[in-house]
C-alpha cells in the first residue's frame, strides 16, 4: 500500500485506541448551566468517581449544583496513581481535580497510605526496612507535590486500626511499626506545607475501644510533633442505627480538645429494605448538624452522589440522590441543616 494511503488509516487507528476504556484519563467537561450550590455553613463534599462523571450526565449535574467540595473516590489511591514502582499515572486524578477547579470546589485528597488498593509490587515484595521507608516517603512526596496548591486536605493515612483498636498488620506496620504513620505525615508536610493533613478512620463514631485507640494514637502523634491537623470520621452508617448529633459531637470534642480539626469524610446512610427514607433524612441531618454545631468541624463529605454509583450498591439507597439522580428527602435535610 502506498504511504499516502496508510497515513489516514494509522491516524484513525490511533484515534480509536485513544477512545477506548470510556475515555479513561480524558478531561471531565463541567456541565453547562448546572447552577451553583447554595451558600452553606460548612463545605459539603461528595466522593466522585471519574467513570460516573464521564458516563452519567445527571450524576455530574447533581454533583456540580449541590456540593462545594470533592474527594476522588478511588483515583488518588496507590494502585491507581503509582501502579508500577517507577511510574505514576495521574490522568484520572488530574481530570477530577480539573473538574473541581472548573466548578469552584475544594479538593480533599484521598488517600496516600492505606492497606487496601495497594499494587502487587508493594504487597508482594520482601522489603528491607530502609527500602520500604524510602518507597513510602517517595510515594507521599511525589503525589502531594504533583497536586501542590490544588488539594486543600489530604487523608494521609487511612484506616490504620482494627475494630479492637490494635494496629492493622499490613505491610507497613509489619516492616516499620507505627512509625510509618509519622513518616507519611512528615513527608506530606514537607511536600505541601499549606495542605491540611488528616488521619481518616472508620467505625470510630461511637465510644469504644477503637475510638479510644484513635484518640491515643493522635494524642501521641501531637505530643511527638508529628504534623497532623485533623481527624476524619468516615461515618458510614445504617438508617436507624446512626449516631445521634449529641453523641457525634461528644466524639468530635475528643479530637478538637487536642487542637485538631475534625471532618465527616465518608458519610452515607444505608436504608434496609424495610427502612424509610424519612429515617435516613433524619440521620443525615444528625451528622451534618453535629458538624455545623461543632466549631472544630470543618466539613462534611458524602461518599458518592447518586444511589446508582454507590460503593454499597444502588439497593441500599444510601445517598442523597436516587438512581435517576432525583433529590431524596436526605438532600433537603442536609440543605436545611447547613443553610445559613
Ligand atoms: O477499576 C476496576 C475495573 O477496571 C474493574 O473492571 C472492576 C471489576 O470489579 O473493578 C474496578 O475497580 C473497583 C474500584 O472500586 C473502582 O470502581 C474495585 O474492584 C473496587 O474494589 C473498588 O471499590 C472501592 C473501595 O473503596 C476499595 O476498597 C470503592 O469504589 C470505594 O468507594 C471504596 O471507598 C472506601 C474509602 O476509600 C475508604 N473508606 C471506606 C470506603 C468504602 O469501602
Amino acid at each position: 500500500m502506498p504511504a499516502r494511503r496508510i497515513a489516514p488509516v494509522a491516524v484513525l487507528a490511533a484515534l480509536l485506541a485513544g477512545c477506548g476504556d470510556a475515555d479513561s484519563g480524558a478531561p471531565i467537561v463541567p456541565p453547562k448551566d448546572a447552577g451553583a450550590p447554595p451558600e452553606l455553613a460548612r463545605p459539603l463534599g461528595a466522593a466522585v468517581n471519574a467513570k460516573a462523571a464521564r458516563e452519567d450526565d445527571a450524576y455530574l449535574r447533581a454533583f456540580a449544583s449541590t456540593f462545594t467540595s470533592m474527594t476522588p473516590e478511588n483515583e488518588m489511591k496507590w494502585s491507581l496513581v503509582h501502579p508500577k514502582r517507577d511510574s505514576y499515572d495521574f490522568a484520572d486524578a488530574d481530570a477530577l481535580v480539573g473538574l473541581a477547579q472548573a466548578t469552584g470546589k475544594r479538593v480533599r485528597g484521598h488517600t496516600l497510605v492505606w492497606d487496601q488498593q495497594l499494587p502487587r509490587w508493594i504487597t508482594r515484595q520482601d522489603w528491607k526496612r530502609d527500602e520500604l521507608r524510602r518507597v513510602l516517603t517517595g510515594h507521599v512526596r511525589e503525589v502531594v507535590s504533583h497536586f501542590k496548591g490544588r488539594v486543600a486536605q489530604w487523608d494521609v493515612v487511612n484506616e490504620p486500626l482494627q475494630p479492637s483498636g490494635r494496629a492493622k498488620r499490613d505491610v507497613f506496620t509489619r516492616m516499620l511499626g507505627r512509625e510509618y504513620i509519622a513518616l507519611a505525615f512528615r513527608a506530606a508536610r514537607a511536600a505541601d506545607p499549606r495542605a491540611k493533613l488528616f488521619l481518616n478512620e472508620n467505625g470510630s463514631e461511637f465510644p469504644g475501644p477503637k475510638q479510644d485507640a484513635l484518640v491515643a494514637l493522635v494524642t501521641d502523634l501531637r505530643r511527638r510533633g508529628v504534623p497532623i491537623d485533623g481527624v476524619g470520621l468516615q461515618d458510614h452508617t445504617v438508617a436507624g442505627k446512626a449516631p445521634d448529633a449529641a453523641r457525634l459531637r461528644a466524639t468530635m470534642r475528643r479530637f478538637t480538645r487536642l487542637g485538631l480539626a475534625v471532618e465527616i469524610t465518608e458519610l452515607d446512610v444505608a436504608v434496609p429494605r424495610s427502612g424509610s427514607l424519612a429515617v435516613q433524612a433524619r440521620d443525615y441531618a444528625a451528622s451534618t448538624g453535629a458538624c455545623r454545631d461543632e466549631p472544630g468541624c470543618t466539613g462534611v463529605t458524602v461518599w458518592g452522589v447518586t444511589d446508582k454509583w454507590s460503593w454499597i450498591g444502588a439497593g441500599n439507597r444510601a445517598l442523597p440522590f436516587d438512581e435517576q439522580a432525583r433529590p431524596k428527602p436526605a438532600l433537603e435535610a442536609i440543605r436545611r441543616t447547613l443553610s445559613r
